[in-house]
């Protein structure tokens, strides 16, 4: 009865899919391991030289695993009628429209690829829920397959969510911190376990693999995004208390952080989260909450959310307010697109938010960012109904590919993303290139305000004064 797997299959070559499963390529040679996607062009990119994605490390192990266990096709079918194990990897949107629009995850994905499953499977499959969705969805998924399944045909479904952040997939990926596995405490439902728990047994510390209910683990992803934004919230909170009174939130982190109960990591404020995960995941869970008529649960939740947008609009604020409070025909560079460092993905960056904001303030806006591509940015500052195409944004909007050219001529440069490079720059010689006063606007407490200042540069940093101390003085 127990399976052990040989051919697994997993539908959806994102962000999350693709390491995820080039890691299990990679570290089980004797597991054949095929990822599918309705997208043609991802994986036409997922086969060339140029990785639809920018990880450290994964374009590496992809070129030495590709086409020898580890494949990329759009033949969903055949991958999953061959797989012993599908792992579903696609994208759970919020919903915009419709019950729980702007809160509830849209799993119209997730549906369509659990009808196809339960449509072309001929024997028995592990079903793996590999995309972050609202408790209970497995629950739904078992009731579509075993609907339309063909008489006799058994499915498994378990529980797997993804613990990897970008930027470091790679590194997460090879040593996690735990491996949770939900099933339904069934005998089924424990034999499903055990054959996922013997492939991650090819490189995890037993230890740290983890099973537990369905239920349980479904939560638990919801709950460790939860409180993992809940800390950046809580720190940026913080920062607001340290620009009106003189303190300094990296040595109020610091000092926090050393309680070994509270941890010093994730502690780092900044202009406000982003990611594909923490609001989406979020705004499920006060979803969940108010289904569940638990309103002063949900409260508490959606105020990590609303920290996190009045963050953003509190550092665009302070911009203006530190250039004059006017932006009209400045030149402002933005240093950094990206979400967090070392990706090129921008879902809900905090620069998109920022950039809008100085956008209806009139200024004329310069991006730089070492991986984000130029047809991306273009994507995430349309706004329909108030500039619908690139041509009209390219009036008040440029991109460039170097750090320097950037911020020639630039008024004010403004750090969204934490970039390592940013830190290393020369900020001598991007003083003279620019107007003056010349601002540095930290938003990531990554330079060093000092030596900036030494130079000649106002600066004003997240969770610092700045030279306005005094001014925002309000009791
Ligand atoms: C607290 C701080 O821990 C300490 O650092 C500070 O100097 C004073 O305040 P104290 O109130 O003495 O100390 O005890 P603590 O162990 O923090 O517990 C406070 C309350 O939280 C208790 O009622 C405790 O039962 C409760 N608690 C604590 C929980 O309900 N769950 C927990 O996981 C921990
Ligand atoms: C997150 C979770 O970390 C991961 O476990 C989960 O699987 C998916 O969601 P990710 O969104 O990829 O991962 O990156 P993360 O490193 O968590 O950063 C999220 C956002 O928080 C970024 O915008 C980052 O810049 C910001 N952040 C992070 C801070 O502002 N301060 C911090 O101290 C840490
Ligand atoms: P994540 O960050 O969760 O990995 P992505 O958006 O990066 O999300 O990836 C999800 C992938 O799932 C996309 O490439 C999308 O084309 C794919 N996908 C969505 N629906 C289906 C489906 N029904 N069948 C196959 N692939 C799908």
């Amino acid at each position: 009865e127990q399976v052990h797997v040989k051919k697994i299959c997993c539908i959806g070559a994102g962000y999350v899919g693709g390491p995820t499963m080039t890691v299990i390529a990679e570290k089980c040679p004797h597991i054949t391991v095929t990822i599918v996607d309705v997208n043609p062009h991802r994986i036409a990119a997922w086969n060339s030289d140029d990785l639809p994605i920018y990880e450290p490390g994964l374009e590496d192990i992809v070129k030495a695993h590709r086409g020898t266990n580890l494949f990329f096709s759009t033949d969903i079918d055949k991958a999953i009628i061959e797989a012993d194990m599908i792992f579903v990897s696609v994208n759970t949107p919020t919903k915009t429209q419709g019950l729980g629009k702007g809160f509830a995850a849209d799993l119209k994905y997730v549906e369509a690829c659990t009808r196809r499953i339960a449509a072309v499977a001929q024997s028995h499959k592990i079903v793996v829920e590999k995309s972050t969705v609202p408790c209970r969805t497995a629950s739904s998924m078992r009731y579509i397959l075993e609907a339309n399944a063909r008489p006799g045909l058994r499915f498994d479904i378990l529980s797997s969510p993804e613990f990897l952040a970008e930027g470091s997939a790679i590194r997460d990926l090879h040593d996690p911190d735990r491996v949770l596995i939900g099933n339904l405490d069934t005998p089924e439902g424990h034999a499903a376990a055990q054959a996922l728990v013997e492939v991650y047994a090819n490189w995890v510390d037993r230890s740290k693999v983890v099973t537990t209910g369905l239920w349980s683990s479904e939560l638990s992803k919801l709950a460790a995004n939860a409180f993992l934004a809940q800390r950046i919230s809580s720190i940026n909170a913080m920062s607001a208390i340290c620009e009106a009174t003189g303190a300094d939130v990296d040595e109020v982190a610091h000092a926090v952080g050393l309680d070994t109960r509270i941890g010093s990591k994730f502690l780092k404020a900044s202009i406000g989260f982003g990611g594909s995960c923490f609001q989406k995941d979020l705004s499920n869970l006060v979803y969940l909450c108010h289904s569940l008529h638990l309103p002063e649960v949900a409260t508490y939740w959606k105020s990590v959310l609303d920290m996190n947008d009045f963050q953003k609009r509190r550092f665009a604020q302070r911009v203006v307010a530190s250039m004059f409070s006017t932006l009209t025909d400045k030149k402002i560079t933005l240093f950094g697109f990206a979400f967090k460092n070392n990706t090129g993905d921008t879902r809900e960056s905090p620069a998109i938010t920022v950039a809008k904001y100085f956008r209806e303030e009139r200024a004329n806006i310069t991006i730089y960012d070492p991986k984000v591509p130029d047809r991306q940015v273009w994507l995430d500052l349309t706004e329909p109904g108030v500039v619908d195409d690139e041509i009209e944004l390219r009036k008040t909007v440029s991109i460039k590919h170097d750090a320097y050219e950037a911020a020639e001529g630039a008024d004010a440069i403004v750090i969204c993303t934490d970039w390592e490079e940013f830190k290393n720059l020369d900020y001598e010689r991007i003083y003279k290139g620019m107007g003056k006063p010349a601002f540095v606007f930290d938003g990531r407490l990554i330079l060093d305000e000092k030596a900036l200042k030494k130079i000649g540069f106002r600066v004003e940093t997240i969770g610092r004064s700045g030279d306005n101390v005094g001014q925002e003085y309000r009791f």
